[in-house]
């Protein structure tokens, strides 16, 4: 599948044309290197396929559910944050949902004192998480229901 389409993409800063008639095609799981001399315009070329930049020429195309990351060859980091901390937040929601996933198990602990219908409501909310985590929730739950 294609991913993106750049057909005879230019940009220039003020003068200075950076980008002259770029094609290129990002398919489902391709790998691909960018390679150039500095300030040939490997980075103003990222940041116009990550949305960051608008380009002047030509035409890029993109579905429209297209979710991108772009890491900058540049970062400024600002918080006081630990360098560990700093990359944790990435995984924020992740972690909130394991917090979620971990508060659930020790509820269910308590399973055999709990009615069908208390289960059924834990099952719900546990099969409401992330589809990373339903899966684990529904081993846990196949695990709790065997104590039965
Ligand atoms: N925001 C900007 N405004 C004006 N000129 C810019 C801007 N960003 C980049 N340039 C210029 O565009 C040219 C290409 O820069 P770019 O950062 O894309 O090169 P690069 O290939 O990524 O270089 P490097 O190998 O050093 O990372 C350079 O001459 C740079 O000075
Ligand atoms: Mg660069």
């Amino acid at each position: 599948m294609i991913l993106m389409q750049l057909n005879g993409i230019s940009k220039s800063f003020g003068a200075e044309e950076i980008l002259s008639n770029i094609k290129m095609e990002v398919k489902d799981n391709d790998r691909i290197a960018i390679v150039g001399r500095n300030g040939a315009g490997k980075s103003t070329l990222l940041k116009i396929m990550a949305g960051e930049f608008s380009h002047d020429g030509g035409e890029l195309l993109k579905p429209k559910d297209l979710t991108m990351g772009y890491l900058s060859q540049h970062m400024t980091l600002e918080s006081g944050k630990t360098i560990w901390a700093e990359m944790l937040d990435v995984f924020e929601h992740l972690l909130g949902l394991e917090k979620q996933i971990r508060s659930m198990e020790q509820q269910m602990e308590q399973a055999a004192t709990l009615s069908m219908e208390n289960m059924k409501e834990y099952y719900s909310s546990m099969m409401s998480c992330s589809k990373h985590f339903s899966v684990m929730a529904a081993i846990h739950m196949k695990q709790t229901l065997k104590l039965f």
